[in-house]
């Protein structure tokens, strides 16, 4: 596997396989690679393709800097994830020069659902990944990029990002969350917890299920009840819910009334300081 970490490398490397007409996939990660970013990695149109990870911790998506400097790094045994999963290229950029101009992008409009959900209770989150996808993307040109549906809002402004400013050029996939057996999303933050405290936050998961059930069960269902008591269960674990909504899939609108049509319900919550999210389809 190629290790690449200047960015003019990465363009040369980029091109010499546009000349031979290989297409590129990329799949960006932040790194502490887990089983869900590994599943990205084995997508069947990945075969035909030239397989090219990045790995960037973006400073730019934190908007709190302790989480920041205390996200997990395991890059010795990320390389062998990788070189195991027959990629063809890491990118790893150094943080001066891939943010060296991003602030001076062209002014950019994301749709307004993107100020809900993560986008209210992570300031300038969204405008941070925003900045770096797009700045990959026109350093690697791929052909095809994955994404996971645990980040739904993210892939869906990814979705956006490559209809305005890439004509569509860009194949965005939609790969499913990956879970531990305990229902818990798998995350990089996960190894923040204990292992009992990954057990109390697989409760989300149960919850959302059963939320699920409820709203399917019951055509008349009371959402604000049923949120309401999903909220005070998991506060009685230690758990602190931010938000818990059910919006639809395709622009995240407030339900229609007594539909379960293209719904999904969206978590995020805090277990001893650790912030995570997690969402299922209804
Ligand atoms: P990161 O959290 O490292 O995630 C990289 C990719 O893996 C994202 O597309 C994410 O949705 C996907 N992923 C994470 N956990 C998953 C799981 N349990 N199942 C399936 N897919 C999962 O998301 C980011 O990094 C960053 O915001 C990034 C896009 C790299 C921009 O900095």
């Amino acid at each position: 596997m190629k290790i690449i970490t200047s960015i003019k490398d990465q363009i040369d490397y980029c091109n010499s396989l546009a000349k031979k007409s290989e297409n590129i996939s990329l799949i960006p990660t932040m790194g502490n690679l887990h089983k869900g970013h590994e599943s990205l990695l084995f997508q069947p149109n990945l075969i035909k393709n030239k397989k090219i990870v990045s790995l960037f911790v973006n400073p730019l998506q934190f908007n709190n800097s302790d989480d920041y400097k205390s996200y997990p790094k395991s890059i010795d045994s990320d390389i062998k994830i990788l070189e195991k999963n027959k990629v063809d290229c890491l990118f790893m950029p150094s943080e001066d020069e891939i943010l060296k101009d991003i602030n001076e992008l062209e002014s950019f409009d994301l749709p307004e659902y993107m100020n809900i959900l993560c986008g209210k209770y992570r300031d300038g989150h969204f405008l941070g990944v925003f900045k770096i996808v797009k700045k990959l993307f026109e350093i690697i040109k791929p052909s095809i990029a994955y994404f996971g549906k645990k980040d739904y809002q993210q892939l869906m402004m990814i979705k956006y990002i490559s209809k305005k400013y890439f004509n569509n050029q860009i194949s965005i996939i939609s790969c499913d969350t990956i879970r531990e057996n305990s229902g818990l999303a798998m995350s990089s933050r996960n190894n923040k917890l204990t292992l009992s405290q990954r057990d109390i936050a697989s409760f989300v998961y149960r919850e959302l299920i059963s939320l699920k059930e409820s709203i399917r069960i019951n055509s008349n269902y009371n959402y604000a009840e049923l949120q309401k008591k999903s909220i005070d269960s998991l506060s009685v674990m230690g758990i602190k819910v931010e938000y818990l909504e059910l919006l639809s899939s395709d622009g995240f609108s407030i339900k229609q009334k007594n539909s379960t049509d293209n719904l999904m319900l969206f978590v995020a919550f805090y277990i001893s300081g650790v912030r995570l999210i997690d969402n299922i389809e209804v």
